[in-house]
């Protein structure tokens, strides 16, 4: 992989804001997009997330009033909403020890994972604390698809202009009690050329501690 080209497809992503309506991200592409996110580090490997894709227009339609009315939303060919997990990641959780136990560790170790685990969490007890940790690592997981796809062609537009994540989560019948609305990504291909980047420069936001 060349250096310039993977700064090329960085200088290529950008927030659209209209998609092509008329074409479609492969299968293929689609799945190659999702498994970078799967592919994603988490905090602990708790893969704190869950991709839902949304490919029906009916439900595309119902969703955009509740995102400021963004015609990302509608013009997309695949609209990835990220989950974030909740009560799973709970110390005494199956899932928690599941987690650890496929990494084929003695008992002992996964004992002492539990317990650092579970020390960990003492500060993530209430709900708006652990969706924020989990939430982090939603964003993280978003953030290497949007650059996959940039790097197979792919737009992207992530959208947290949203009415409320109470009122999406309901559109979307998601059992509240498992999981909660991380991030949504809209993918697809631009109808416009897009504007000229603007970012701070390198030396205003890197310092190096030699
Ligand atoms: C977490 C997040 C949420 C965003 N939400 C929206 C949004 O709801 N609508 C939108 O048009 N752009 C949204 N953006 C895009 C930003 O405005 C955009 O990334 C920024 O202005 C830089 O421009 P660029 O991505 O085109 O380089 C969001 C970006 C991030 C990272």
């Amino acid at each position: 992989m060349k250096k310039e080209e993977i700064l090329k497809a960085f200088n290529f992503r950008h927030a659209c804001k209209i998609f092509d309506e008329n074409r479609k991200i492969s299968k293929e592409d689609l799945n190659f997009i999702l498994e970078t996110g799967r592919l994603s580090p988490s905090s602990f490997g708790m893969e704190h997330w869950k991709f839902l894709v949304v490919q029906n227009q009916e439900l595309k339609e119902k969703l955009k009033p509740l995102c400021w009315g963004q015609s990302q939303i509608t013009t997309c060919s695949d609209l990835v909403i990220i989950l974030s997990k909740n009560s799973v990641l709970k110390a005494d959780s199956d899932y928690v020890k599941s987690i650890f136990e496929r990494r084929e560790l003695s008992k002992e170790q996964i004992e002492q994972y539990l317990k650092v685990y579970s020390n960990f969490m003492k500060d993530k007890e209430n709900k708006k604390d652990l969706y924020s940790w989990a939430r982090a690592q939603c964003y993280i997981a978003g953030g290497n698809m949007m650059s996959s796809a940039s790097m197979i062609g792919v737009d992207s537009c992530p959208i947290e202009g949203i009415e409320s994540k109470e009122a999406i989560e309901s559109a979307l019948n998601i059992d509240v009690n498992k999981f909660d609305l991380a991030l949504i990504i809209a993918f697809g291909y631009r109808v416009n050329p897009q504007s000229q980047k603007k970012r701070l420069n390198f030396e205003e936001i890197v310092e190096i501690i030699e």
